[in-house]
């Protein structure tokens, strides 16, 4: 069986923590290098990564382009406009085909049921590089960036303000799988997939939903937020105006520990979820999580091409 990750639970913690490793020591051993020189073990040299997109990206098509290519593969995009996708060719027939011309396929769609669609007929690693449902990716990125920033994960506060959106679910999904705690900002109609915050009580986390912003980020460790729309979703002026007590400000993050960090997967939307004193001031490592996308990837296509444990 290939190895799949549609969600962080594909990995279990053990892996997660293992991708976080080898992403820290494969950074500090590559330092001074041109971007897109090889690690010095290239160890997916010959390998190739075929990349879907059926949505709009920058950061996880930038950032898989240049993980293979550290890794020593290469990669190649098919977007749906352009590829016989686009014109109703199965997921199931282009899982077959792909896996009878690459190592492994990384896809970025809407509905959650169509990456699932095609691990079942993919004979190579399926990556999840964003769907309706999850973005574990993003995740394994923002645990990196808050670890290389000293913060211990077990036993850590991280706070939530805005969209029960696909972020927040894998956000959620870590917290169970890394023995962290999070406390969910999010005005009512928006909550989060209730299986997520189910599954991690159950591994031991504490997962609280409040409608109350700042005591959503009391305390906090860290404070995270994403766009209120996101891709797929109709601009709509009544979620904006729900949405808008959840706004991250510098008088919200007064609130959480000096020491709080504060993660946006970007792209973001100043003067919305954020306000541009947050997101560009001193608590943001917003630059360190987009690169850290590259690291990241990196972690997770070893661990799918059982080159990591
Ligand atoms: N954060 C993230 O996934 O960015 P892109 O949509 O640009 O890929
Ligand atoms: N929640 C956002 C994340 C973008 C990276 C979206 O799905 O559009």
């Amino acid at each position: 069986m290939p190895r799949h990750f549609l969600n962080l639970s594909d990995a279990g913690g053990d892996a997660i923590a293992a991708m976080i490793a080898d992403a820290i020591d494969r950074k500090a051993a590559r330092i001074g290098k041109p971007r897109g020189a090889a690690d010095a073990d290239a160890p997916l040299a010959g390998h190739t990564l075929a990349m879907i997109f059926e949505k709009n990206s920058t950061r996880t098509r930038v950032s898989f382009d240049m993980a293979i290519r550290q890794l020593g593969g290469t990669s190649l995009i098919l977007d749906g406009a352009t590829s016989q996708l686009g014109r109703g060719e199965s997921i199931a027939d282009t899982a077959r085909v792909l896996s009878r011309m690459v190592d492994a396929i990384m896809i970025r769609t809407d509905d959650h049921a169509k990456i699932e669609e095609m691990t079942r007929h993919a004979t190579v690693p399926v990556v999840n590089g964003l769907t309706d449902l999850s973005h574990p990716c993003q995740i394994v990125a923002d645990l990196l960036t808050v670890v290389e920033h000293g913060l211990a994960l077990p036993g850590s506060q991280w706070a939530w303000l805005g969209d029960g959106n696909n972020v927040l679910h894998s956000i959620i999904e870590a917290a169970g799988l890394l023995k962290f705690d999070v406390r969910v900002g999010v005005p009512e109609g928006y909550d989060p997939d209730p299986t997520f915050a189910e599954a991690a009580r159950a591994a031991g986390a504490n997962i609280t939903l409040t409608r109350d912003a700042a005591e959503a980020v009391k305390g906090a460790d860290v404070v995270v937020t994403d766009t209120w729309i996101s891709m797929g979703q109709a601009h709509a002026e009544e979620k904006l105006a729900a949405m808008m007590p959840y706004q991250v400000t510098p008088a919200l993050m007064a609130l959480a520990k000096p020491t709080a960090k504060f993660l946006h997967c970007l792209p973001a939307h100043r003067g919305e979820e954020v306000v541009a004193d947050v997101i560009d001031g001193p608590q943001s490592l917003i630059w360190d999580e987009a690169e850290n996308r590259i690291h990241a990837q990196k972690s997770v296509l070893l661990w799918a091409l059982g080159r990591l444990d």
